[in-house]
């Protein structure tokens, strides 16, 4: 992304990142919908004009990816290359994620700099050596407190069981080293209550309160049973443990010991966005270890809800077979990237139905916003010539598109930028969009057209002028959720000629009436969402 005029030398960059997923398996769903997110949240920024900072990655180390190797024959390092090249960066590309880097946490920038924050800890005194013993989710890579645990039935009957991976946990027993997190209790109860905001949703924000409040237990940051890992600089027959190894990604990426200048400008995050099932990590176990090394710690985690499918937590194991590709072969990359934000609130849990996606594709995307596109565009041909006349004679109805247009931008920038209330901030651009469907509606140009005196001329003119330059503001205030369809709209409207690139537009001014000037050149471009094909079923 290219430096812009309001962007300040220096200036602290909005910092996102998503979770460094783990390379066991390809993407589903459920990664594509917190990446897609942090996306539409850093395209928003950018078009604010801030200097931004987008980040995503992958987890490479621990027990679980061993284990997934070793069953595929491979070793550990050749199984994350693969996943990485053919299955996780193609999928980033075909969603169009903006991404400014992407971290391995394999790779050396990462793994130096992991030791040398460790080692930090332990000079300071923050980490000593004891022995551990407890139940451990492998699917987590976590030690659970008993409590945690469930009860197996059927073919677990007996054991206890994770309550996120339904599957039995393993009792390890090992000589490790502890960083001291009981100690840091306090002090995070006392920034959860000066910073009501840093963990979102509420939900979310009391369950760690609570957690806190009951005590914290120190925790095993190293491993010496398996070697899969960052070697614990101090001590080589163990490895640091593989969350202390991933959080510590939104540090190494941007230059934490090796580019001043680059961490001053960009960490801490603004933003981490999570799933519900890595909360306590982020929330907690992430805030603890910068604490404890003097770093300043993060604004906001953001937790995402789950995509279910059939009442589960969409999965690795109960994917029933969709992939985001077979999404975006039907829908297209632009609707995929809308819908999930579109249908689900953002912090609770939705279903996906291809029933739903293709009912609210027809609905709101074909028919409300596609169709006010083609319509406009078809309307200044055939009375225009394809120039955009000048609105000479505007009234009552008028006043109330260009009052709408003012609200949709306001409420978008606020909802979108600031809440990560994405459906609230999409909502509030179609119903603009409706809004305006319902001013031609009523204003009938095409009876209007047939009034041929200078009155009438000057009616249509500016009814069409209305109608395009609301359009303006929809492509500028949809292009961070749906940027091809938004660029093809902006093309249509003949926009770039006197405007600049759709990009360089910025949202907060979106709703300032009268920006696409009387004489661009509109054309009717394609079909912005195109009729679905009927669903083959099988
Ligand atoms: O936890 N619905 O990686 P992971 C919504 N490597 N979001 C979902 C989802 C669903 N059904 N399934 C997954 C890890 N996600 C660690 C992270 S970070 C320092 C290390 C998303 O591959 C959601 O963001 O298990 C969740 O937190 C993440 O994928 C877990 O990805
Ligand atoms: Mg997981």
């Amino acid at each position: 992304m290219a430096a812009t005029g309001s962007e300040k030398q220096g200036a602290k960059a909005y910092y996102v990142s998503t979770p460094i997923y783990y390379v066991n398996d390809a993407p589903h769903l459920g990664h594509a919908y917190t990446t897609v997110a942090g996306d539409v949240l850093t395209r928003w920024h950018r078009q604010r004009g801030e200097k931004v900072w987008y980040l995503t990655g992958t987890d490479e180390h621990g027990q679980k990816i061993m284990r997934t190797a070793e069953a595929n024959g491979v070793s550990p390092q050749e199984w994350c290359d693969k996943l990485v090249e053919e299955a996780w960066k193609p999928l980033w590309e075909h969603l169009n994620i903006a991404n400014d880097d992407f971290i391995r946490t394999t790779e050396k920038r990462h793994t130096d700099r992991v030791q040398e924050f460790v080692q930090d800890l332990y000079d300071k005194g923050e980490i000593y050596k004891g022995g551990y013993e407890g139940p451990y989710c492998v699917g987590c890579e976590e030690y659970k407190l008993p409590g945690d645990l469930i009860d197996g039935e059927g073919e677990y009957a007996g054991q206890k069981l994770c309550p996120i991976h339904k599957r039995p946990v393993e009792i390890l027993k090992e000589e490790n080293y502890f960083f001291k997190l009981s100690e840091y209790g306090p002090k995070l109860l006392e920034f959860y209550e000066a910073n009501p905001g840093f963990i979102q949703p509420e939900s979310a924000r009391n369950e760690v309160v609570n957690f806190a409040k009951q005590g914290l237990q120190d925790l095993s940051i190293s491993r010496s049973t398996f070697d899969w890992g960052v070697p614990v600089p101090w001590d080589e027959k163990h490895v640091i443990y593989v969350w202390i190894d991933a959080l510590l990604n939104y540090a190494t990426a941007v230059g934490y010991n090796e580019n001043p200048a680059k961490f001053e400008e960009t960490f801490p995050a603004n933003v981490h966005l999570i799933g519900k099932d890595i909360l306590r990590f982020h929330a907690i176990i992430w805030p603890a270890m910068l604490m404890a090394n003097d770093l300043p710690v993060p604004g906001r985690v953001a937790c995402n809800g789950w995509l279910m499918v059939g009442g589960e937590k969409m999965s690795k194991s109960n994917l029933t077979g969709i992939k985001p590709q077979d999404l975006t072969s039907h829908f297209g990359v632009d609707a995929y990237r809308w819908y999930f934000l579109r249908a689900i609130s953002f912090g609770q849990d939705g279903s996906f139905s291809w029933e739903d996606f293709t009912a609210r594709y027809t609905s709101e995307l074909a028919n409300d916003y596609g169709n006010l596109a083609s319509r406009v565009a078809a309307m200044v041909g055939k009375y225009f010539g394809g120039a955009l006349p000048e609105a000479t004679a505007s009234g009552e109805a008028e006043k109330a598109v260009q009052a709408g247009m003012a609200k949709a931008a306001a409420e978008a920038d606020r909802k979108i930028g600031e809440e990560l209330d994405f459906q609230g901030g999409i909502l509030a651009v179609l119903d603009f969009v409706k809004q305006v469907n319902g001013y031609i509606t009523e204003q009938e140009p095409w009876k209007v057209a047939k009034d041929e005196s200078p009155e009438g001329q000057a009616r249509l003119a500016t009814i069409l002028y209305t109608a395009a330059e609301s359009l303006r503001a929809v492509a500028v205030l949809l292009n961070p959720v749906m940027p091809v369809t938004s660029q093809a709209l902006w093309d249509s409207l003949g926009a770039e000629a006197p405007l600049g690139a759709l990009a360089d537009q910025r949202v907060q001014r979106a709703g300032e009436w009268g920006g696409l000037p009387a004489g661009v050149t509109v054309t009717k471009g394609a079909v912005l969402f195109p009729r679905l094909e009927e669903l083959k079923k099988d």
